[in-house]
């Protein structure tokens, strides 16, 4: 007999490169989620057709100009009546209500582009390299109220060369968001993740 799978739905505003990296890990048959819908914020998000090629259903609902209360009510409803269990946070640059996250708060995650706690929000890389930082990373962590400060889940880390740019950065740091955001994401739908506070402790 065959489990059923948990229903993730990974919520998008860009390209959607972390959302090829998490289909594509899912489709391993002992693999404990299925993508089972693409949310974007944003009509022109790439991210979009990479789901659909992959027969994966989207929606689209439209957050410029909508108050964030009632945007969140409605990716909420929608989310509820999908089935979906847990999100995945993938270059979804939109800030979430506390409400929202409260409700979803242990089955919904995010990647970022630092080392958490170090460079929060936006414009990242070129933060970090003029910080004179030697190395930076990236970040999955549960979402919590405070952007960018629930606890952390796993990293990886990438050295910042003397003559690294915003763009190079961007490009190192990426390679290992692919390899990350996969990981926690089984590691979370195989119900191995337990939250202590600020901590996150991986059950064997
Ligand atoms: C990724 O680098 C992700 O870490 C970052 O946006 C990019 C999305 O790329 N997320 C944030 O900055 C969240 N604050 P993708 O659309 O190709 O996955």
């Amino acid at each position: 007999m065959t489990a059923v799978k948990r229903a993730v739905a990974v919520l998008i505003s860009g390209r959607g490169t972390n959302l090829r990296a998490l289909i594509e890990s899912t489709l391993a048959a002992d693999h404990p989620a299925r993508i089972a819908l693409v949310l974007s914020n944003k009509a022109e998000a790439e991210g979009l057709e990479i789901a659909k090629a992959a027969g994966i259903e989207t929606a689209l609902i439209e957050s410029r100009g909508k108050e964030r209360a009632v945007f969140d009510a409605e990716m909420d409803a929608l989310l509820k009546a999908k089935g979906i269990e847990y999100i995945c946070l993938a270059g979804f640059m939109r800030l979430l209500t506390t409400e929202f996250v409260q409700a979803w708060y242990g089955r919904m995650i995010n990647i970022h582009p630092s080392l958490l706690p170090a460079f929060r929000g936006t414009d990242v890389h070129a933060r970090v390299i003029e910080s004179g930082a030697r190395f930076s990373g990236c970040t999955v962590h549960f979402v919590s109220p405070e952007v960018d400060a629930g606890p952390i889940i796993l990293q990886a880390a990438v050295p910042v060369p003397q003559d690294a740019t915003a763009e190079s950065l961007a490009a190192a740091v990426l390679e290992q968001e692919h390899a990350l955001y996969p990981q926690a994401l089984r590691l979370l739908t195989e119900g191995r993740l337990v939250i202590e506070g600020q901590r996150v402790r991986v059950k064997n």
